[in-house]
Formats: structure tokens, sequence, C-alpha cells
């Protein structure tokens, strides 16, 4: 048996009836730029998220950027973020002409610990971007209490958690719901997936969203009148009339993706070289990735590979730790349950169509691994 770690194939033939004539409504316009399609999905991403506004832009990468653009960031301005992350939300704060702070992780988790963000706000620190890793809402309630008391705003990096909600006393908060801005990413492999790049921004904060819809556009509302100087970051229309013909089905597949998850759980349960997730009171997880903490790593992967089934190591080496962040001078065993984490984790197939037949068979290869 072949058992990827996605199979997006499986997830098109779903789905082709509903997205290809969407994809034909376009190419008959010839509408590529900013059509109706772009702003029928603000619209609805926007009230998934809880936030008044949404913003499409090119990439989950720029849905980052641009929000710590328009924070004017100055030489030595400091941006908190966690290491265990993809590159990409430390990356965005670097162009943004901030210095990346890097703290732990709740190593339950995986997501920043507000404890270790607290301890590492000073008179420089311009932002706080905690990161919905695996697509489980991180502390927000700390965080952004932090983040108040000491005036500085929150970005969000939703990038793996569109629909992730927790519930905070008694109710339910989206990602993308409680932070300054939140960002999302349409890479196709994501719960929600464009046909190439795409992204998001949401907030409620209505200067900065009709800020940040100027900046995506060369930094001027009207045509060839330039408030500021601000770029090219626009999401297409052809990807966001794929994005709304599948925006209806992104319940029911996060639904299913924590079947899979409670499916795994059960079965690896009694398993000690394997710790299933953890799940932080209150949080539903959407589990854009399911993320085991194993022992012997590297051996089991190559194990399950072996038989077919794709893995993957999100990530290996926290951000603290690249070469190019050296000269910020971090040393190794600075960020333990990070550095921990990079060396435990093991990401399972998890996409919606997987069926149990599939999962029966990574769970026997991985229990073999032990035997
Ligand atoms: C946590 C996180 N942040 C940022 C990004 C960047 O998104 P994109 O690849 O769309 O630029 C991604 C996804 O790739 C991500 O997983």
């Amino acid at each position: 048996m072949n058992v990827p770690l996605l199979d997006l194939g499986a997830q098109f033939q779903s789905i082709r009836e509903d997205v290809l004539p969407a994809l034909q409504a376009v190419v008959d316009s010839q509408q590529f730029i900013m059509g109706p399609a772009v702003a029928q999905l603000e619209a609805a991403v926007a009230q998934v998220s809880h936030a008044r506004h949404g913003i499409g832009c090119a990439s989950g990468t720029d849905a980052l950027l641009l929000p710590l653009k328009i924070l004017g960031l100055k030489p030595g301005d400091e941006v908190i973020t966690t290491s265990f992350t993809f590159f990409a939300t430390a990356g965005a704060i670097v162009n943004a002409g901030g210095t990346p702070v890097f703290v732990d992780i709740d190593p339950a988790t995986f997501n920043i610990d507000p404890g270790a963000v607290k301890a590492a706000l000073t008179p420089r620190t311009r932002a706080v971007v905690p990161v919905h890793l695996y697509g489980q809402i991180a502390a927000m309630e700390a965080l952004m209490a932090a983040a108040r008391r000491h005036g500085v705003p929150v970005i969000e990096d939703a990038c793996q958690a569109i629909g992730a909600r927790r519930s905070i006393d008694g109710e339910w908060r989206m990602a993308g719901e409680l932070g300054w801005v939140a960002a999302y990413s349409f890479f196709p492999s994501k719960n929600l997936g464009a046909w190439g790049d795409g992204g998001m921004i949401v907030t409620s904060d209505d200067q900065a969203a009709e800020r940040l819809r100027k900046y995506r556009v060369h930094g001027g509302a009207k045509q060839y009148h330039h408030d500021e100087v601000g770029t090219n970051s626009r999401l297409d229309t052809l990807q966001a009339a794929i994005l709304l013909a599948k925006l209806p089905h992104l319940a029911d597949w996060s639904a299913r993706r924590r079947a899979h998850a409670e499916y795994y759980g059960r079965a690896l349960a009694d398993l000690p070289p394997v710790r299933t997730p953890v799940i932080a009171p209150g949080n539903e997880h959407i589990f854009h990735q399911y993320t085991l903490r194993v022992e012997r790593r590297d051996e089991l992967q190559a194990h399950l590979k072996g038989k077919g089934i794709g893995t993957a190591v999100y990530y290996p080496i926290p951000l603290h730790l690249q070469k190019c962040f050296g000269s910020l001078g971090y040393r190794e065993g600075q960020l333990p349950a990070a550095e921990q984490a990079a060396r435990e984790v093991l990401s399972l197939p998890v996409y919606p169509e997987l069926t149990h037949a599939q999962q029966d068979y990574v769970i026997d290869a991985i229990r073999g691994f032990y035997r």
C-alpha cells in the first residue's frame, strides 16, 4: 500500500465539478486582476475569522510582511516570535526591517510560551508574532494580555490554522479574531489551499485595513496616485475563484482531519516511544499537521518510507540556530524545548480523504518498528 503525506489528487476528484466551472467563469470574464471573486473571498474569510476585513495578497509570507511593513520598524526594533515555526514567520520580520527575538515553546502544544514572551518584552519590542502551529491556536488570552500591557500589537501567524477556534470564557474565538491582524496562507497543501500561491490578511482595525488595501497595490487607492510606497501583492482572481469554490468544504475537511487524529490517537496511546499531539484545553484543532513526538525519529521515518508511507519533519532546525540568524548570537541549548521538538517531531498523513485502511497500515508500520 502507498500512503502519501498528502493527496491533492483525491481532493481534486471530489471537487472538480465545483472548481472547474468557477475557473471557467474567470477565464470567460478575462478579469484576472482584482476580479469580483477576490472581494467575495475576502468577505467570506473575514466572516470565518470573526473579523471585519479580509485583504487578499500574494502569499502567506506577504500576509505577514505587509502588516509588519506598515508598523514602520526602525533598525533595532524587536519583534518577538517562536523559534519553532516555518521560516517565513521570521523572514518577514527581517524583511520589514525588524530584529526577530526568538523565544521557546510550550513543549505540550509546540506553540509559543507566553511566559517566555513576557520575559522577552523590552522597550524596543514593537510587536509579538505567535504562530498557531499545526492548526491549534496559541495561548492567545495570555499573549494578548502581555502585549496589551506593553502597548504592542499581536500579529497572528494563522497560516496553518484557518477555521481553528478556542473557547475563551465560554465563547468560541476564531483564529484571526483576537490579534491586531492575522495572516493566512493558501499554499496548495494548506487546509484551504489554492492552485498556486496566495494569502490573506484579516483584521477588525478599519484604519489598518484601509492602509493594507492600498499597500498591496503600490500604496494608492486611486490609480497613479500614491500615498506611500507599497508593493505589488495581490491575490489572483483565478486563485480566489478556486478558494471560494473550496471554502464551503473547509469545515468538513477539518472535521475529517480531527477524526483521523482521534483514530491515530486511540491506536497509538499505549506505545511508549510515541507521544500523540496534545490539544490545549478549549482548543478545537484543525490538524493541518498531525505531529507525533517519537524516539529514534530519523530511523522511524526511513522505516515508514520503505513501506511507502510519506511523513515529514516540520521543522528540523529551530530558527534561532539557522545560519542566516548567526549574527543574532543565539547558542545551542538556549531554547531547549524548541531544540528538543526539532529532534523528535514527525508528521503523519492526515489529509481528509485518508481511509481507515490506510491509517491502519500506518499504525501497524509504526508499531512494527518499535516491536
Ligand atoms: C506558519 C507559516 N507561516 C508562514 C507561511 C508562509 O506562507 P506562504 O508559503 O503562503 O508564503 C507558512 C506556509 O507555508 C506557514 O506554515
